[in-house]
């Protein structure tokens, strides 16, 4: 009997990645997926480390799954992603019900790993960061029925942003050979994805070895010939790197969605100097109107941090400024979180628990209204969605707009993966709701 494997996936699009690469091996080996951790053979939990709330939580969810371990012992439990890299061996003595540690370039040896457990009841960690771990290819119908999925061009980051752990836990960026992308868009497509999006920790610093002259713009322009791909979509970019010729991408490829997500983490120039982002508030400014020149709909959302040590009353008014002057069509705004190793854990003049709480629920207020008025000005409007399936209450369809938005609308036709028409009825801080006016779009 096939032995049940249970992973659970905590943060960003590139664990989500990594998770899928992790199942599709497994179920080619010995394992089918189990819907629930208490019939598992196996348990993984693939966990982030980028703000302390992230760790915590990977932490309780590891105690809950060592108590199902309790109950039947022979369960395997093992930690993935990018605490298990930070943390290694460490782990395996801090959890004595842990039996592997898989860090972010080892996915690929899971198989190895499980071997050995299962064998000689070793525990293991392996954390070596100088690998690459990606996948050479999809198990055939992994994918099927789905309308998006994610496809990785580059691991790791070379920015060291003095906050960010993600260098130190995903190690120097390697790029993959565009052979390699395509060909994995063109399975993707073949299982029925219409909607890809590419990820790496700074897209715009793709460079794949073999030829340093194909950058991120000659990927975008080939994906754009895969026949049967309807929208491509990427994360993360850095405004730093953020070139002309990306930017005539916008105004040149019909399926390169028109949305950016470009975090811009601060509106200080002081504060952006200490964290090292390599830009001003004016010329991220500037980067947005370039934008908007080449894609006047282009929808931008961004990352800001708030309570970066030694930010003032007055650093945070210039963010504050920024939001209003971009008018962003969303943001993810986070609490600065002291991250072990990184230098910005080491300055000085740390902001209050309290005050960050403050300006978090001050800076959400401003965007929530200014998300709420960019959505009213849709009322009336046709926008193009491509059918993702039920909506949450499960009476209407939902999908998205090709500006990111979440729409939910009433079907009488259109179906998973069309691109629809729907007019917009009534808007929200957080999805937009419309009736299908077409099935073509
Ligand atoms: N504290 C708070 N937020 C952080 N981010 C990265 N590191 C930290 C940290 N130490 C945020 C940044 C980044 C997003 C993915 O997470 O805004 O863009
Ligand atoms: Fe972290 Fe900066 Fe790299 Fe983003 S660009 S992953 S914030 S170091």
């Amino acid at each position: 009997m096939p032995r049940k494997f249970y992973i659970t996936t905590m943060g960003c699009q590139m664990n989500e990645y990594d998770s899928d690469y992790l199942s599709q091996l497994l179920l080619q080996d010995r394992f089918e997926a189990s819907r629930r951790p208490e019939d598992a053979d196996l348990i993984m939990i693939n966990t982030c480390t980028v703000r302390r709330k992230a760790e915590q939580k990977a932490y309780s969810l590891l105690g809950r799954m060592v108590s199902i371990k309790r109950k039947r012992p022979d369960t395997i439990i093992g930690l993935v992603g990018c605490i298990a890299q930070q943390e290694g061996a460490q782990l395996l003595e801090r959890f004595p019900g842990l039996d592997f540690v898989l860090g972010t370039r080892e996915i690929g040896r899971i198989g190895e790993v499980l071997d050995r457990v299962e064998g000689t009841g070793e525990r293991i960690a392996a954390t070596d960061l100088n690998k690459t771990s990606l996948p050479s290819g999809h198990l055939p119908g992994y994918f099927a029925g789905k309308v998006k999925g994610y496809l990785s061009i580059m691991e790791g980051c070379d920015n060291f942003c003095s906050y960010c752990i993600v260098p130190y836990v995903r190690g120097r960026e390697v790029s993959r050979p565009p052979k390699e992308i395509l060909s994995e868009a063109k399975s993707l497509v073949s299982q029925g994805v219409k909607e890809i999006t590419l990820l790496g920790q700074n897209v715009n610093s793709y460079r794949p070895e073999e030829d340093d002259s194909f950058g991120f713009p000659s990927l975008l322009r080939e994906l754009e010939e895969v026949d049967g791909l309807r929208r491509i979509r990427f994360t993360t970019s850095h405004p730093k790197d953020l070139s002309d010729d990306l930017i005539r991408c916008f105004r040149e490829l019909r399926k390169l969605c028109p949305h950016i997500h470009l975090p811009v983490q601060s509106g200080s120039n002081r504060v952006l100097k200490l964290m090292n982002r390599g830009y001003t508030r004016e010329k991220y400014a500037e980067l947005i109107q370039r934008l908007r020149d080449a894609r006047p709909d282009i929808a931008v959302t961004s990352d800001i941090i708030v309570g970066f040590p030694g930010e003032s009353d007055e650093d945070f008014h210039l963010t504050l400024d920024l939001i209003r002057k971009i008018q962003f069509d969303s943001i993810y705004s986070f609490k600065y979180s002291d991250r072990k190793g990184t230098p910005a854990a080491s300055l000085g003049h740390k902001v209050s628990e309290e005050i960050k709480a403050k300006r978090l629920s001050t800076l959400q207020a401003l965007q929530k209204s200014i998300t709420l008025s960019k959505n009213k000005l849709l009322e009336g409007k046709e926008v193009e969605v491509l059918v993702e399936g039920p909506s949450k209450r499960g009476r209407q369809l939902t999908g998205r707009t090709d500006t990111n938005k979440v729409v939910n609308f009433n079907h009488h036709t259109g179906s998973l993966g069309e691109l629809v028409k729907v007019k917009i009825k009534r808007s929200f801080a957080n999805s937009l709701r419309g009736e299908i006016s077409s099935t073509r779009a």
